[in-house]
């Protein structure tokens, strides 16, 4: 198990665990956290949009053009922001901060 913490916008914190291989969005959704993932991963909602902790983003692949091009939408976003439905775990991420925008 891959454990990791997810913050909320009012700062409440969550610990969740995850399994090698599942996507951060499954993750995150099984600890009860509000990302709707409305398209299942297709790159078409940006609902699962999280922000990760700077220090794990080089741990993670380059986002593709298309995870770009949907980040362009998010009003929010910042150089940490990433599409939850697009992250595997890995144990890198062991102990990653993810917080909801
Ligand atoms: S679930 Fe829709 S973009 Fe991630």
């Amino acid at each position: 198990m891959i454990a990791l913490t997810f913050q909320a916008r009012d700062g409440k914190t969550t610990d969740a665990e995850a399994q090698p291989g599942e996507t951060l969005l499954r993750v995150g959704q099984r600890a009860g956290q509000p990302m709707e993932g409305t398209c299942g991963g297709q790159m078409a909602c940006a609902t699962c949009h999280v922000l990760i902790d700077p220090q794990y983003l080089d741990y993670l692949p380059a986002p593709s053009a298309e995870e770009e091009d949907m980040l362009d939408l998010v009003p929010d976003a910042t150089r940490s922001s990433r599409l939850a439905c697009q992250i595997i775990m890995t144990e890198h991420l062991r102990d990653m901060l993810v917080r909801l925008p």
